[in-house]
């Protein structure tokens, strides 16, 4: 009895041990399939991409003011292509960037707190709730950040368009948000950038 209840548990052992694959085997051999055998991602794996020129709706644009349709990315407006190259300037830009004028309202409430839910979710890791790098999570592994604070005088002095291209296209190791925050959002963020240097005093 004592060296049946033994193997019992030794087979139970084996079992818990040797992980699932044999009860996946027998679950396969008995039913025909296991929970091996499932359509589920690897972390990292990409799953099915989108079809071309769809427009995630967590990307879509904000509506421009109350009541007009949510388009996604824009249409009928002139929106010029640029890259990193036109930036030209720090804090003015290209001949392209100068051109372009905030079609925002920078103190609509709406127009904030989109601002405020977007730079949240992408700014805030590297520059901080407030815009102060030095506040980021970020800060004490990459020490440069701190050099760069949103909210101080060198930002505030930087024209909308600036910092809706930064935005758009990226700096040197400042990510581009182009592919991720869509037009107008951009142009919210920078509202609420604004915002943050006012509540710094800039
Ligand atoms: C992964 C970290 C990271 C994230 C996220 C990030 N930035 Fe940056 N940002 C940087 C770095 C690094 C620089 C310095 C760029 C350089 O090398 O010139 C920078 C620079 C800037 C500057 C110019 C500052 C200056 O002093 O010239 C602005 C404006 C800016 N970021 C805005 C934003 C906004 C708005 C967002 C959110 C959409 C954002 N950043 C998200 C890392 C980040």
């Amino acid at each position: 009895m004592r060296s049946l209840t033994r193997v019992a548990v030794c087979a139970l052992a084996l079992m818990t041990l040797g992980a699932c694959k044999p009860l996946d085997d027998t679950m396969v051999l008995v039913f025909g399939r296991s929970m091996r055998d499932q359509r589920s991602f690897d972390p990292y794996e990409n799953t099915r991409p989108a079809p071309v020129n769809s427009v995630p709706f967590s990307a879509g644009n904000y509506p421009i003011a109350d009541g007009v349709v949510n388009i996604g990315q824009p249409e009928g407006i002139d929106i010029p292509p640029f890259t990193q190259n036109d930036l030209g300037v720090p804090g003015i830009g290209g001949p392209v960037i100068q051109a372009m004028t905030n079609p925002t309202n920078p103190t609509s409430a709406a127009s904030l707190a989109r601002g405020e839910e977007l730079y949240q979710r992408f700014c805030i890791v590297c520059h901080g709730p407030d815009g102060v790098g030095a506040n980021a999570n970020i800060a004490q592994f990459h020490p440069v950040l701190p050099a760069y604070n949103l909210s101080g005088d060198l930002v505030s002095a930087y024209s909308d368009a600036y910092l809706y291209a930064m935005i758009r296209v990226g700096r040197g190791l400042m990510p581009e948000y182009g592919s991720r925050i869509s037009h107008f959002d951009r142009w919210h963020v920078v509202n609420y950038v604004r915002q943050l240097q006012a509540q710094a005093g800039n």
